[in-house]
């Protein structure tokens, strides 16, 4: 029997996945670690840290299952996306890596949209908006801000690239990773080279990119023997953790999607090609299915929201007592409605300013009313990117994860607002579930993702819309939509005020 790795490689921790080749996870480890937080929205972590508990992680995990050391055949790793890694010429870390929610870069965005007159002018050349999190303004940031820093700079890669290549000696990205740095053609597939000169970038600190299934290397000897692994374990490109993730959610397919209710919120499809218009209010990445894309709608804070409620004003309340409580309450929870712009939003508006938002507090508002309008006021924000989502993709085949989705009131919410079935898969290990299998497809453990998803996959649970409860959402979603529109303006007088 083979087995393989995924690794997932995150913001607050790292996961390492030993699955067999009929797609049984056989263990799982994990250490924590928390990024460095410091004025004016700086997010840093050294990535010497993300290696060292890789490392024990990764012993853990073979240390825990000896018996099958030799039958291990390959592994991959899932990547927080957009952080910075500076390399120079001998391999070392310039500086700490900038990451992904750090949002120091706005000056830096502002000059991108100023090269290529706006918006459209960026979207055309690499399909996605210039985001204070993405790659290249952090890039423009170090150019500006530490020359001396970026006169070293040899190659910059994301962080699971750096994991990659102390496994195994070489630099690479995949080509979802690099979908992710605002430097790459989504569509022609390769670094926009014309586009990094404009910026003033040298494309020559680009790393090159692969599939997400191709070969980074074989683990260097020195790994091999510390881990006691063999010396042929291959090390397959891995990707970003969100196409990680929906390949471990099962999109494998033209018309799959998922739903995912974690931390933050996601609506994630499978593409082919980009037909539409591209506006910017979804991201369009490379996907690690070979060949593809995907569209993905992304909201800052949907889980969150509810364990915000819990932390600072129905502290004391457990989250299974407001589900009862929220059950009970009716549909729009008395006229109750919530907009969950706890961060700013990213889908659909792309606005830091916008802030949360509780309307129609009246005599009537209880516990059971605010725990059910927080359900209500994610599930609209899942609706207005699924929305924009289906302007790429056509959704026939949805899946729905993440912890928020563990409730049965929650995820039954979200399917009456959103109107479509909506299914749950028995697996629940997300980037580091999807790294696994994108190790054994790059390695041939897995014919492909299909044959793959048929092994390790199957559906637990449906939801199914009720007709008439749907009509009624539709109803409260229209005056959702309105109070942001209404709101805009003040969120942005909100903002400025010290
Ligand atoms: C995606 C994004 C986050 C990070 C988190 O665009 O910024 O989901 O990938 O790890």
């Amino acid at each position: 029997m083979k087995y393989v790795i995924g690794i997932d490689l995150g913001t607050s921790g790292v996961k390492c996945l030993l699955m067999s080749e009929n797609g049984e996870i056989t263990g799982v480890k994990s250490a924590a670690y928390t990024p460095d937080f410091g004025a004016n929205g700086y997010v840093e972590q050294d990535p010497a840290v993300w290696w060292e508990n890789t490392k024990k992680c990764l012993k853990a995990l073979t240390d825990a299952n000896s018996s099958v050391k030799d039958d291990i055949v390959a592994l991959s790793c899932s990547g927080q996306m957009h952080s910075s890694v500076f390399l120079n010429e001998e391999g070392g870390v310039i500086r700490p890596a900038i990451l992904w929610n750090d949002t120091r870069t706005t000056k830096q965005t502002k000059e991108i949209y100023n090269i290529f007159g706006g918006k459209e002018g960026v979207l055309k050349e690499v399909f996605n908006l210039a985001l204070e999190g993405f790659t290249l303004p952090k890039i423009l940031w170090l150019k500006e801000n530490e020359p001396e820093n970026y006169a070293k700079v040899h190659k910059v890669i994301m962080p699971k690239d750096y994991i990659n290549f102390m496994l195994t000696g070489n630099i690479k990205t995949d080509y979802s990773d690099a979908a992710g740095t605002l430097m790459f053609d989504v569509k022609g597939r390769k670094f926009n080279e014309d586009f990094v000169n404009k910026v003033g970038i040298d494309t020559k600190i680009l790393p090159e990119a692969i599939e997400s299934t191709g070969e980074v290397g074989v683990i260097t000897a020195a790994l091999s023997q510390e881990l006691g692994l063999s010396p042929s374990v291959k090390v397959i490109a891995g990707g970003a953790d969100n196409s990680c993730a929906a390949i471990g959610n099962g999109i494998v397919a033209s018309g799959e999607a998922v739903i995912s209710v974690g931390t933050s919120g996601t609506v994630v499809a499978f593409l082919e090609d980009i037909k539409s218009e591209v506006t910017g209010a979804v991201h369009l990445f490379n996907y690690s299915y070979p060949g593809s894309m995907y569209a993905m709608g992304c909201m800052l804070s949907a889980g969150e929201c509810f364990n915000w409620l819990h932390r600072n004003i129905l502290s004391g309340t457990t989250m299974d007592e407001s589900n009862v409580l929220a059950a009970k309450t009716p549909i729009g929870s008395n006229k109750l409605i919530f907009l969950p712009y706890l961060f700013g939003e990213r889908s659909p508006y792309t606005d830091a300013n916008a802030r949360g938002v509780f309307f129609g507090l009246s005599s009537l508002t209880g516990k059971g009313e605010m725990a059910r309008a927080v359900m209500e006021g994610v599930a609209f924000g899942l609706k207005d990117m699924f929305l924009l989502v289906e302007g790429f993709a056509d959704m026939k085949e949805i899946y729905i994860t993440g912890g928020g989705a563990k409730s049965e009131l929650w995820g039954k919410i979200i399917c009456n607002v959103i109107n479509r079935n909506l299914k749950v898969l028995n697996v629940e290990e997300g980037p580091a579930f999807g790294a696994a299998l994108i190790a054994g497809v790059g390695a041939g453990v897995f014919a492909d993702f299909k044959s793959a998803k048929a092994k390790s996959m199957k559906v637990v649970k449906e939801y199914t819309p009720n007709a008439a409860d749907a009509a009624e959402y539709e109803k409260f979603h229209a005056i959702y939509r309105r109070l942001y529109a209404a709101n805009k303006d003040i969120f942005a007088s909100l903002a400025e005020l010290s």
